[in-house]
């Protein structure tokens, strides 16, 4: 099974992150039977990262944290998008088909103009530039959170059209997600996410971590009442880190009552720095290491480049597009 997907450098990455994607992105690899590529997406990151210095820094550091996190070079291609330019080929070739209806219903840009902010072209055609870097690898399976079910289905209405018009070209896409990380709420219990200020980061120090827990928001309800676990975001978030035993432990806790939100916090917390405690101290070692970072995303890069120029002519030819013989 071919799997990709892509993930943004658009600041460090967040509990939503990893578990909505990142972990999934490791469980893939280590089937013998899947080819995975990763790639870091620099060029939707543009869309609203407007500073050089920091979008080349986000960029290494997402190279390293995936690293870090388990993306295995010797298993998974990782690279950076900007280094496969077939895929902005690949864009035009699908943004000439695309209705302009389909893009007008993406919620990205849906809610940037109901919030009446100026929305550039970029944001707007941005799930086709998506489509792009799905179709130019024939990838079958696209690990991602809830989120972007939407922007997988845009992808499989505009490689089925442009089947349709100029005969099989692109394999049909599928979005693999995990129901219980689909949406890792918030510390407000909103779906967390940079845009809301509501995350907590992987690779924040313990210390940020706890602080961050204890700012979970939670009811006021008295210690002494029972609760009920479902649909609590605190008890999401910690059934994320829990083994299934800790996890029915503490719905129990919940059910008795009689305990305090703010142990549960803490709790939280101490799972959280052990969980992330050796990807912690791989980061450390990768860090302190840029040039072999660099290196495994142009190794990356080149077997990407493959793919994607294959799949590139494979379309150009079918639409009719002239290429002069290379
Ligand atoms: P991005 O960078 O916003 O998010 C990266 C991945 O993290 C998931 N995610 C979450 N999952 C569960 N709960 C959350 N609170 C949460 N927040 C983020 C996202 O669903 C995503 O899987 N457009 C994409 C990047 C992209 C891409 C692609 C993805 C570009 N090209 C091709 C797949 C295939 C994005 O902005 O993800």
């Amino acid at each position: 099974m071919r799997v990709l997907s892509g993930i943004q450098p658009s600041g460090r990455f967040h509990w939503g992150n990893y578990f909505g994607a990142i972990r999934q992105y490791i469980q893939l690899q280590e089937d013998p039977q899947n080819e995975v590529f990763y790639f870091i997406a620099n060029l939707h990151a543009l869309t609203s990262v407007r500073n050089r210095e920091q979008l080349e820094q986000y960029t290494l550091d997402a190279a390293i944290d995936l690293l870090a996190l388990g993306v295995d070079p010797d298993r998974a291609v990782l690279f950076v998008q900007s280094d496969v330019p077939e895929v902005c080929q690949l864009f035009w070739l699908l943004l000439a088909i695309t209705p302009m209806g389909l893009l007008e219903r993406c919620v990205a840009y849906k809610e940037k103009r109901a919030q009446g902010l100026p929305a550039d072209a970029g944001l707007f055609t941005y799930p086709i530039l998506q489509a792009a870097d799905i179709l130019a690898y024939d990838a079958e399976l696209v690990p991602v959170g809830e989120d972007q079910k939407q922007h997988i289905e845009v992808t499989r209405d505009v490689a089925a059209k442009f089947n349709h018009l100029f005969g099989e070209t692109f394999v049909l896409p599928r979005a693999y997600v995990l129901p219980e990380a689909a949406k890792v709420p918030g510390i407000d219990g909103q779906k967390m996410s940079k845009s809301y200020g509501n995350t907590i980061e992987v690779f924040d120090d313990p210390a940020t971590v706890r602080k961050k827990c204890m700012r979970i928001v939670t009811d006021s309800r008295p210690i002494e009442e029972p609760k009920d676990p479902e649909g609590d975001h605190l008890f999401q978030l910690y059934s994320l880190f829990a083994t299934p035993q800790e996890r029915e432990e503490l719905a129990a806790t919940y059910r008795r009552g009689g305990f305090g939100y703010a142990e549960v916090k803490r709790a939280l917390a101490q799972k959280a720095a052990e969980f992330f405690a050796p990807a912690r101290e791989r980061r450390q070692e990768l860090a302190a290491q840029p040039q072999r970072v660099r290196q495994i995303l142009a190794d990356g890069a080149a077997t990407a480049r493959r793919k994607a120029h294959e799949v590139l002519t494979r379309a150009q030819v079918a639409a009719g597009v002239f290429r002069s013989p290379s």
